[in-house]
């Protein structure tokens, strides 16, 4: 017997181009966002005649295209114009002032910046951008650590747009107040999509990623349909692709439902598997998803009930790590002894 007999050979794999079907993917068309990206558009419009643009505050759920639209515009006007100069920043990732700022230098082929202070490094950076005009993009802006580059950014660069995007609608009314009264941005949020955009968004990635005629109608939909409750196109995209390795790995030419019914189970771990957590981590998880809107001292003392220690210290850093991904939230409450609630998120695992 040969362990490899019925295995599906390389050539006759079900998925034909993987990247379209990776998360930072940028099709060359972007459905249903023509209105979005044509308000962004307006806001920048300004900086390609030499004046000023508009600043804008981004908002709306996870996963519906807030990334792939600016990601898009920004090549559009690469194409467009040369005056005009793009900096991305993706809060999650670059948090501090330090961070970005050599994020910007890398961007804009800055290359001084060896023993140089981060002060000094944002006043070259500002007067190098100050000989043309730049949009500058702070992506999940809410992940920040640091703010005070955007003030900076905002007082000593002449002609720019500012686009700060974010999950959270209520992000703008927690920015620092200095901040706020010199950005004055436009809002724009982004809806999620309804069923009928969900799949046609969904038919367009899966015939550029697989084999033709492996998916029948009602698997698709099954997929669909679960994109659309969890209103993340993401969830879909991960379902596809996890289905398609299920049924390569039993040699089946077609994506049955009992395939696209195990990868809903691994769902659960695409979330977590995004970043790894410690055992202590996975604990606290379910601590909180048992309590949810209890006070974090509390959930301490349940924490070291149950058998481990953990001093508060770390256990408020694993609480912070743990929102920073999206978990769990916590909300600082007013009043004499100020004391963080903490609650679990719902979402991926929810069904
Ligand atoms: N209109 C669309 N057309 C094609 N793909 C989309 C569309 N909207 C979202 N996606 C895909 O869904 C995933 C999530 O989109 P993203 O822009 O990262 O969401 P957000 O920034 O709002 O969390 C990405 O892989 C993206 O390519
Ligand atoms: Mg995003």
């Amino acid at each position: 017997m040969s362990l490899f007999k019925d295995m599906l050979k390389d050539s006759e794999s079900l998925i034909i181009d993987e990247i379209a079907l990776d998360f930072d993917y940028v099709p060359k068309i972007i459905k249903h966002r023509e209105n979005e990206q044509q308000y962004i558009a307006t806001c920048i419009k300004p900086l390609l005649q030499e004046r000023n643009g508009k600043n804008l505050f981004i908002f709306g759920s996870p996963g519906i295209g807030k990334t792939l639209a600016i990601k898009h515009i920004l090549r559009d006007m690469e194409n467009e114009t040369d005056s005009v100069i793009p900096i991305y920043i993706n809060c999650w990732k670059t948090d501090t002032n330090y961070k970005i700022v050599n994020e910007i230098c890398k961007q804009i082929n800055y290359k001084f910046v060896l023993n140089k202070k981060t002060d000094e490094l944002i006043r070259d950076v500002c007067s190098i951008i100050n000989k043309k005009s730049a949009v500058i993009i702070f992506d999940e802006v809410d992940k920040l650590a640091e703010q005070g580059i955007i003030y900076s950014l905002l007082e000593d660069i002449y002609k720019k747009t500012m686009i700060l995007v974010t999950n959270n609608k209520n992000f703008l009314s927690d920015i620092d107040p200095r901040i706020k009264s010199r950005l004055i941005p436009e809002l724009l949020e982004f809806k999620p999509y309804n069923k009928e955009e969900t799949k046609s968004i969904l038919i367009d990635r899966r015939d550029h990623a697989f084999v033709k005629d492996i998916w029948d109608e009602d698997s698709f939909n099954m997929i669909v349909d679960k994109a659309f409750e969890l209103n993340d196109i993401r969830g879909g995209l991960y379902l596809m692709k996890e289905a398609a390795v299920i049924a390569e790995n039993n040699s089946s030419r077609t994506i049955k439902k009992e395939f696209i019914e195990n990868a809903v189970k691994k769902l659960v771990d695409f979330k977590s598997n995004d970043n790894s957590f410690d055992e202590k981590e996975k604990i606290i998880i379910e601590l909180v998803k048992n309590n949810s809107g209890k006070k974090l001292k509390e959930l301490h003392e349940l924490f070291i009930n149950s058998g481990t220690e953990i001093p508060y210290r770390t256990f408020f850093d694993k609480i912070k790590k743990l929102e920073k991904n999206g978990f769990i939230s916590t909300k600082e409450l007013e009043g004499a002894g100020k004391s963080t609630i903490v609650s679990y998120n719902k979402k991926l695992d929810e069904f």
